[in-house]
């Protein structure tokens, strides 16, 4: 049974999300990259799902998310959309698809809205990326910012380490925030800061602010479905809370497949014809 309390069935869009900030009713987001997982937390009234390029790590096994390519988001987003009903839908623009110039970046974000039929991109980064932004935007697509620890720039910081403890960066991150709201982000991601700058920017902005390992004083919260459920057990940060060790259940039930396979125990009469 879902423990979710909202027994609202309406849509969420990206205007809806705003009016949850002004309400004070936090918002929930997940990833997630195939049809069966969307289905599933969309049906558990999930409000946003997120097709992360951390698809890159989880579902392809590489160790960043910088090799995932545009059509193989494309490829995660058309099977999410297929299995969600009610849930905001946003997707990763992928690394490579919009830092070249602000035309390949529209042509991306297009492909996206075009071929998977997704409601909103992601992209990462502040002041650098303002002119690719603004292009998408005044295309009608809306866009969803994310500021912090930015996954895609890890050989430029070199760590996974909190980001914007000292002041110089944390000043730049308040004025991307306030720069992305300016220009018409509807939302933006924040990962991985202190607590109190989270606080600080969610107050600030009337947009809504979600964090990942940014602390509670934020609008939301997303987390990476594979990571939070126990699929993924090679990553344990500290922002990480387990709601379930599904590697365990998995494990177990393939183990117990095998023994009945190998004993002639499965199938059994009833089940077969
Ligand atoms: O790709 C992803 O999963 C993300 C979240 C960590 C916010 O960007």
């Amino acid at each position: 049974m879902s423990t979710n309390t909202t027994d609202n069935a309406r849509k969420v869009t990206t205007r809806r999300l705003v009016e949850m900030k002004q309400r004070g009713e936090r918002i929930s987001m997940l990833t997630a990259y195939d049809y069966s997982s969307a289905k599933i937390i969309d049906g558990a009234g999930i409000d946003v799902i997120l097709v992360g390029d951390s698809a890159s790590n989880v579902m392809a096994g590489n160790i960043t998310t910088l090799p995932i390519t545009l059509d193989q988001m494309i490829y995660h987003a058309k099977s999410v959309m297929k299995g969600t009903k009610r849930a905001l839908v946003v997707v990763d623009l992928p690394f490579g698809s919009y830092q070249g110039n602000s035309k390949e970046a529209l042509a991306s974000a297009i492909r996206i809205m075009k071929e998977s039929h997704a409601e909103a991109v992601k992209m990462e980064g502040g002041a650098e990326i303002r002119e690719s932004i603004e292009r998408i935007l005044c295309a009608g697509i809306p866009v969803m910012g994310h500021l912090g620890l930015t996954p895609q720039s890890i050989n430029k910081f070199g760590t996974y380490n909190v980001r914007a403890r000292e002041q110089e960066e944390a000043d730049k991150l308040i004025e991307d925030a306030l720069m992305l709201q300016e220009i018409g982000c509807f939302a933006i991601v924040l990962e991985k800061i202190p607590a109190e700058l989270a606080r600080k920017v969610a107050q600030r902005l009337t947009i809504p602010i979600i964090g990942i390992g940014a602390g509670g004083g934020v609008d939301g919260q997303v987390l990476v479905m594979h990571d939070m459920l126990g699929i993924n057990q090679g990553f344990s940060p500290r922002f990480l809370r387990r709601y379930a060790d599904l590697a365990s259940v998995m494990n177990d039930a393939v183990g117990r497949y095998i023994e009945d396979v190998k004993s002639g125990d499965f199938p059994s009469e009833s089940e077969s014809y």
